[in-house]
């Protein structure tokens, strides 16, 4: 659609301060005006480039659709399959295996905060079914969930481009992908047992709608928050986790990790215990 509206810097700030203190999202000056033109496509859209109109009903009419819109529009979503690949290693021959209990099959919970557009939860069960003997001894649930509602969408269809796949085995490729006029579609039977949804990390009531977890893995998200929501972020998954379960963070987010709370379990691969 035809961009009518130019923001100055100081409207694209306070939004960018609405942002922030609503979702972690932090844009700065170099950002936002890379967002710009699809900042003001939205402003455009909703009120017709009436930013005050906009702003009032986004910080006080508390529209939810606009705000998705909004927030749709700035995450950063790059993910691809098998990124980070030596941590699913890390999960299906060491941490899983020692969760498994000889008189009863143990129901364990992994959750992908964020997960983006799935390929991360996804790589992670095509992990467990690659290690034979693991499935059959453990009850696994895995949860995905993001704040972006377009990538909560892609993920549920999970049909992905040429190079998402590029880093996969090609035995994982083979088996559980079909493609379909370019793209690789994930096994349908294999995805309906995923569950997705949206989810604010900043969320109230964030445990009870979510219940706990053996296992949380929150990889290249904590990086583009400020200091005080990764805080805030990190005490979320620590009450999320039930004691001794495992943290595994993305390797740029690591850094100022309460060892209160948590304690490395790999050292260099940024796999952590909860106290
Ligand atoms: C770069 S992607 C990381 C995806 C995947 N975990 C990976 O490592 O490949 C970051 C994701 O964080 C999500 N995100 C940002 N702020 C969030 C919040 N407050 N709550 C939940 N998800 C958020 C974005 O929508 C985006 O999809």
């Amino acid at each position: 659609m035809e961009r009518q509206v130019n923001l100055t810097t100081d409207q694209l700030r306070r939004l960018a301060n609405f942002l922030q203190k609503s979702c972690g999202i932090f844009l700065d000056d170099k950002k936002l005006t890379r967002f710009q033109r699809k900042i003001e496509t939205i402003v455009h859209e909703y009120e017709s480039g009436d930013f005050n109109r906009f702003y009032h009903r986004l910080r006080f009419a508390g529209d939810k659709e606009l705000v998705q819109a909004l927030i749709n529009a700035v995450t950063i979503n790059e993910t691809y399959f098998w990124r980070e690949h030596e941590q699913f290693r890390i999960l299906v021959e060491e941490i899983l295996p020692s969760m498994v209990d000889q008189n009863r099959l143990r129901h364990i919970r992994i959750l992908v905060l964020p997960c983006a557009s799935g390929e991360e939860v996804y790589s992670i069960m095509l992990a467990i079914l690659d290690k034979k003997g693991l499935l059959e001894r453990l009850n696994i649930e895995l949860i995905g969930v993001d704040i972006d509602t377009d990538m909560i969408k892609m993920a549920k269809r999970a049909c992905y481009s040429q190079r998402s796949v590029s880093k996969l085995p090609k035995h994982l490729v083979d088996s559980y992908f079909t493609k379909d006029k370019g793209s690789y579609c994930f096994d349908k039977e294999l995805v309906s047992l995923v569950q997705f949804f949206q989810v604010n990390i900043f969320e109230e009531n964030l445990k009870s709608r979510l219940g706990e977890f053996d296992i949380i893995f929150s990889r290249n998200m904590l990086i583009y928050f400020n200091k005080e929501d990764k805080r805030r972020s990190l005490e979320r998954f620590h009450s999320l986790l039930k004691s001794g379960g495992y943290l595994f963070l993305g390797h740029a987010d690591a850094g100022m990790l309460d060892r209160s709370m948590f304690e490395p379990y790999v050292s260099g691969f940024q796999v952590y215990r909860r106290n």
